[in-house]
């Protein structure tokens, strides 16, 4: 999330520019116009939100995974079974981000309807940042909770092998003044996408984030990918790492196997195996007024008195979780557009070569 610093390195996109471009992409490979438009939908929204690891940085995957037929991009998910409360989705192998959005449709509608929606599937894909699924939520003035697998990354541990995913998860709530909480997060010290920025940028990372082949920490991005693996939220045994292999369980635990699909080791292995990933995801909404009268102002003030702390550094105000990401698109809608780092922009000008596909334009060119 630290701003850019070294502007000569970084290239400036509008968001119309970056949007029609992942269509064009998406579409060339396969995705249906309107799965394409919201697949452009989520990476924006990450890329928008400073989440540069999950935007344009994900693109030549989905592509990729869609001309392999890896991904179905025409597939539309179904409800296998439901209830007033709970749905059990089939993703059909589609985009991530379409199963994402039906599944989160389906618990609004139901939160709407009687207080709460669980929905879970099966059958997905990678479906970005999480939190684009519990801002849906908000939106509608409900409680949101979103939660997926993914392919094993992460060392358990005291394990020297990795066995389970990064397992995203969010947790978001709406309060007055169109303000909001909005925790979105690996459940490893740091998402797979940043340590491919680190490696894309040739810079190491910082501590905690993973182990090489023999389960050593290392700040080598190459070593993480080359055989190693990411460490949990907390980082090695003494550091508290447990707790965020805990939490990468319970994630694995609303997903694989709630769903009904693979989990942990028996997941796919990142872009080294060509099953389909057939993903586990989570999708809750939760209606406020079934609890406690006035959840939307008693949320504002309980932000505003952990904002109004002192800061142990003065130049660092207190934040609350969604508010760097706020500050983020703020600063996008300012400068009229998205920087990117060049490597990231000769990588996409390539895929537009290999798709033949118009390239996008830089605003600053
Ligand atoms: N789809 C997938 O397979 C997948 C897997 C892993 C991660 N992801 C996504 O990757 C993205 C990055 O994840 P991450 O864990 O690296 O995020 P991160 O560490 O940048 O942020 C995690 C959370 O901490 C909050 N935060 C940051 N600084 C804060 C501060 N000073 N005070 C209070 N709160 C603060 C943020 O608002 C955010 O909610 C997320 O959007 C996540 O959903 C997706």
């Amino acid at each position: 999330m630290a701003a850019p610093i070294d502007r000569s390195q970084m290239g400036l996109l509008e968001v119309e520019e970056i949007r029609s471009f992942v269509c064009r992409c998406v579409e060339t490979a396969g995705g249906a116009p309107s799965h394409a438009s919201c697949l452009a939908d989520v990476l924006l929204a990450a890329d928008t939100r400073g989440h540069y690891s999950h935007g344009l940085n994900r693109l030549e995957m989905y592509v990729w995974e869609l001309q392999a037929g890896q991904c179905d991009g025409k597939a539309t998910p179904t409800i296998i079974k439901e209830s007033p409360g709970t749905g059990h989705v089939d993703g059909q192998n589609a985009i991530g981000t379409v199963v994402g959005t039906f599944c989160m449709d389906l618990a609004i509608k139901k939160a709407k309807n009687v207080g709460i929606g669980w929905v879970s599937c099966k059958g997905s894909n990678h479906f970005g940042i999480a939190g684009y699924y519990s801002l849906m939520a908000i939106k509608e003035g409900l409680l949101g909770m979103a939660t997926t697998n993914t392919s094993p990354i992460a060392v358990p541990t005291r394990a020297k092998e990795v066995a389970l995913g990064t397992n995203a998860f969010t947790f978001g709530a709406p309060a007055d003044d169109n303000d909001s909480f909005v925790l979105d997060m690996a459940t490893t010290t740091a998402a797979l996408g940043k340590v491919e920025m680190q490696r894309r940028k040739e810079e190491p990372m910082p501590n905690c984030w993973g182990v090489d082949s023999d389960g050593k920490e290392t700040k080598d991005p190459n070593k993480v990918m080359d055989g190693g693996g990411l460490l949990y939220l907390g980082g090695t045994e003494e550091t508290g790492g447990y707790k965020g292999y805990g939490l990468g369980m319970m994630v694995e635990i609303m997903g694989g196997i709630l769903g009904g699909g693979p989990y942990g080791t028996h997941i796919r292995k990142w872009q080294k195996d060509d099953r389909v990933a057939d993903l586990g995801q989570t999708f809750v909404a939760i209606n406020p007024e079934m609890f406690a009268p006035d959840f939307t102002g008693r949320m504002r003030q309980f932000m505003q008195e952990m904002r109004a702390m002192e800061p142990a550094d003065p130049d660092k105000p207190v934040l609350v979780a969604g508010d760097p990401e706020r500050c983020y698109e703020k600063r996008v809608t300012e400068e009229g557009g998205v920087w990117y780092h060049r490597s990231l922009i000769t990588a996409m000008d390539k895929l537009a070569v290999e798709l033949k596909v118009e390239p996008m334009k830089l605003k600053n060119a």
